[in-house]
């Protein structure tokens, strides 16, 4: 339960490009709606700000009224020791920043997706919360929506029958800083079950963004415990939106908020369009992250879920690297690959 006296210091780590906009790759400054986020809820204190880059910060501070700036995050830490820290840099730092903020007695992070860069940093993320209590949430916020919820119980309430399939695709964008999102709303779909295993394919040539090599197309094909399976195309789109495919029918999520059900009764709409963005969840996502600090339970974007999505993004690359089928969860020598899987992939066809 939430005591409404505390107060939490806060600050945002890679604040974001000032100016914000750019094409895929970065510069999107996901880090102003972090900002925007602790601003908003009146028990936090937006006290601060970590950039490498110094006229991101200038910007950021500038427009947020933030009175402490530092180039070095670690510096951040020591000096200010923010209660909540949220992570805007590009997903190779997320476990150095992560595992510094919980040593420093960081209570509760907010750390953008995707959320880690290589198998081996899921068990060392795992140990340093266990160890030092800190609570993670990742900005799979689409977890949310109103659209989703409703088709995720659509589905698994016998209204398309058995549950056999989820279809999406994403023109023009990759597994995981667009994919990622998806692989993570399939999992919300299938009730978070286990992923039996995966079967990946990427097409990687020399595109780099968000400071990795990214693919131009990947494929991941994948099962959950009870035998639904889902597909997401990146690179492709696959129809409008998200298909749901069950023995006897079929669930439509268009533009994340029309849910349309095809079945034996007829076809049914439902238009969620006039409910918030997912940008709009991250204040709700604020609440629960600080509830949970304080003895609540774990938010559906909290790290144990989240780990297993970025466990199965990391795997899909893994299939695609050894050409071969990843039985999840992953163990031995894959668990403990250390480098984002898509490099490797790169050097493959460079
Ligand atoms: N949840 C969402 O819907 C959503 C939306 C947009 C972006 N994102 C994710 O957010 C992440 C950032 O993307 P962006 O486009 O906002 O990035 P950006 O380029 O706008 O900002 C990244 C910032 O990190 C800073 N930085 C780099 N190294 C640093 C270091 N060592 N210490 C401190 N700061 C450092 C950069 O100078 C820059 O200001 C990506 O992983 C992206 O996928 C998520």
């Amino acid at each position: 339960m939430t005591t409404a006296t505390k107060t939490y210091t806060a600050a945002v780590i890679g604040v974001g490009k000032a100016g914000g906009g750019g094409p895929k790759g970065g510069g999107h400054a996901i880090g102003y709606v972090h900002a925007g986020t602790f601003k908003a809820n009146p028990r936090v204190k937006l006290a601060a700000g970590a950039d490498i880059n110094a006229e991101n910060l200038r910007a950021y501070r500038e427009r947020f009224g933030v009175p402490l700036g530092f180039e070095d995050y670690r510096a951040l830490l020591k000096d200010l020791k923010p209660d909540l820290v949220s992570i805007g840099t590009y997903v190779g730092l997320h476990r150095r920043i992560i595992e510094d903020a919980a040593r420093a007695g960081v209570k509760g992070i907010l750390c953008e997706k995707p959320f880690l860069n290589a198998p081996a940093d899921l068990d060392a993320v795992e140990r340093v919360a266990a160890e030092t209590g800190a609570k993670i949430v990742v900005g799979h916020m689409r977890r949310y929506r109103p659209a989703f919820e409703r088709a995720r119980d659509l589905y698994n309430d016998g209204t398309v029958g058995k549950p056999l399939m989820c279809l999406g695709g994403i023109e023009g964008w990759d597994l995981s800083e667009w994919g990622s999102h998806w692989l993570d709303i399939f999992r919300f779909f299938n009730k978070d079950r286990a992923v039996n295993w995966i079967m990946g394919q990427a097409r990687v040539r020399g595109f780099r963004g968000y400071g990795h090599a990214m693919e131009e197309h990947a494929v991941a094909y994948f099962e959950f415990e009870g035998g639904a399976k889902a597909i997401l195309d990146g690179g492709k789109a696959v129809g409008q939106g998200l298909t749901l495919l069950g023995a006897e029918g079929v669930i439509r999520v268009r533009d994340e908020a029309i849910v349309t059900v095809e079945n034996g009764s007829g076809r049914a709409i439902e238009d969620f369009s006039s409910h918030p963005r997912h940008n709009a969840i991250w204040p709700k996502v604020l609440e629960e992250l600080i509830d949970w600090i304080e003895g609540g339970p774990i938010p559906r974007v909290g790290h144990p879920s989240m780990l297993k999505t970025c466990e199965l993004n990391l795997a899909a690359y893994l299939s695609a690297l050894k050409g071969d089928r990843i039985d999840l969860p992953l163990s031995g020598e894959l668990r403990a690959y250390d480098e984002w899987p898509v490099e490797a992939l790169a050097r493959r066809t460079s």
